[in-house]
């Protein structure tokens, strides 16, 4: 959607009716459209009194239910989406250093909501990933090592579910048609918030709810379980249509010894694996005698007998003591396992690192890598220490990362100064 205005592809695609109803509605002069450059274009206001004058289109709330498998979460203060993307703050970035305006980095000082509506028209469906680490709603401060202020989480409940969807419907707008957004948080108002992103991005576009093992196991003497995990949602902008890089997951040790149980003087730890597959060839190679073998009934050789002959002559056909051939298959050849859901990233503690609630690096690295190419651009911005945007970076992936706290950019700052990082610093001037 334009800042301004909705096309009338804008206005089906929310209200889920054709073209042409929209443009029936347009010449009934029941939904009123101006034509620029020859197309009809409808201002939010327009849309807003349609909206509420007629009672056969769907209400925002119907737009919710129909996203959000019929039902929504309701709380006192929850705004209209079209007032959320209509809003315009008047203020303006400001550049700190202007010294790589060439690069398309950028770290941006403020707060996101204003900032993301400013950086909005320029970025509309440019971000490929978008990962982001909010407060989670938990009422506490948090403070470094040295007992410094580094951010309040004080929004709690609604208040706090209402600060984060008006910012992912604005998220939402910056995502690619291949982008895929990754929200992290915790489990006591996670699922809330799973409810909220079914409402802004489609129930349909869920991927996945990724469960990130967060510290060792706990011991404390609470009637509970231990809670070492929290989680991680992970929704596309259109389902199947997401960048997936398919990154595998190297095995551990004891499942390389369970899955390569032989050892071969050379080449390390193998396995074996018939030769033959099931179905018959009649008159192809692959169902003609080999060895002075044929394949057992119904079934045929893997491979051409030639390819059979040449991997034997390599040693690589391993045959029984009754003369059963297998093929040998290696450990150092194996290209890993389908990641799952439960994730093993454990943060560090507050002593090891420069920002409190600092995420695990090899955890970001994982979905930059998954969900986004070379030279895409990603978004954090709830950057914190920065460093989704520091692995960013050193995957060549470019990046921008907003936050609101002194000690944030700090920390940004030192950091990108060691790692010789260059970016241009914005801040966000209000002239509301
Ligand atoms: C959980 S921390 C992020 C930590 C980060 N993922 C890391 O690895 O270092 C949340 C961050 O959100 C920032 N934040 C909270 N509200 C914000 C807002 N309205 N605009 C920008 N940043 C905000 C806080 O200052 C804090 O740095």
């Amino acid at each position: 959607m334009d800042n301004n205005f909705l096309t009338v592809d804008d206005v089906a695609k929310t209200l889920k009716i054709t073209r042409q109803t929209v443009s029936k509605y347009i010449q009934k002069k029941e939904l009123n459209a101006v034509k620029i450059n020859k197309n009809y274009r409808v201002s939010y206001q327009d849309f807003e009194n349609f909206l509420s004058s007629n009672s056969m289109v769907s209400e925002p709330e119907t737009l919710y239910l129909k996203k959000s498998r019929n039902c929504y979460l309701d709380y006192e203060g929850k705004s209209n989406e079209i007032e959320i993307l209509n809003y315009k703050p008047l203020g303006y970035l400001k550049s700190i250093n202007d010294e790589n305006q060439s690069l398309p980095n950028k770290m941006v000082f403020g707060d996101n909501y204003y900032v993301l509506k400013t950086l909005l028209p320029k970025y509309k469906n440019k971000v490929d990933l978008i990962y982001i680490d909010p407060p989670f709603g938990t009422g506490l401060n948090f403070s470094n090592i040295e007992n410094d202020l580094a951010y309040s989480d004080k929004l709690v409940n609604s208040e706090f579910l209402e600060f984060i969807r008006k910012r992912l419907f604005l998220l939402r707008d910056f995502l690619s048609d291949n982008g895929s957004i990754y929200l992290h948080i915790d489990k006591k108002i996670g699922h809330y918030v799973k409810i909220i992103m079914d409402e802004v991005f489609g129930y349909e576009n869920f991927i996945n709810d990724i469960t990130r093992i967060k510290c060792n196991p706990k011991n404390f003497s609470r009637n509970a379980y231990g809670n070492y995990s929290d989680m991680i949602l992970f929704y596309a902008k259109n389902r199947d249509k997401n960048i997936w890089n398919e990154i595998k997951e190297p095995l551990t040790k004891e499942e390389e010894i369970d899955s390569f149980p032989k050892i071969h003087p050379v080449y390390g730890r193998y396995t074996t694996n018939p030769i033959h597959a099931p179905g018959i060839t009649i008159d192809g190679d692959t169902g003609k005698e080999w060895k002075g073998i044929l394949p057992p009934k119904g079934r045929h050789w893997r491979y051409s007998r030639e390819e059979l002959t040449r991997l034997d002559d390599l040693g690589l056909i391993e045959w029984s003591e009754n003369g059963n051939p297998r093929k040998m298959v290696f450990a150092n050849e194996h290209k890993g396992k389908k990641v799952q859901d439960v994730w093993n990233f454990k943060d560090k503690g507050l002593s090891y690192v420069d920002y409190p609630t600092q995420k695990n690096h090899d955890l970001l690295k994982r979905i930059i890598l998954n969900s986004s190419n070379k030279d895409s651009l990603i978004i954090d911005c709830f950057a914190g220490s920065g460093s989704t945007l520091l692995v960013a970076n050193q995957l060549n992936r470019n990046w921008i990362g907003i936050d609101n706290s002194n000690q944030s950019f700090d920390v940004i700052k030192q950091t990108f100064k060691k790692e010789k990082i260059k970016c241009n610093f914005y801040e966000y001037v209000s002239i509301d």
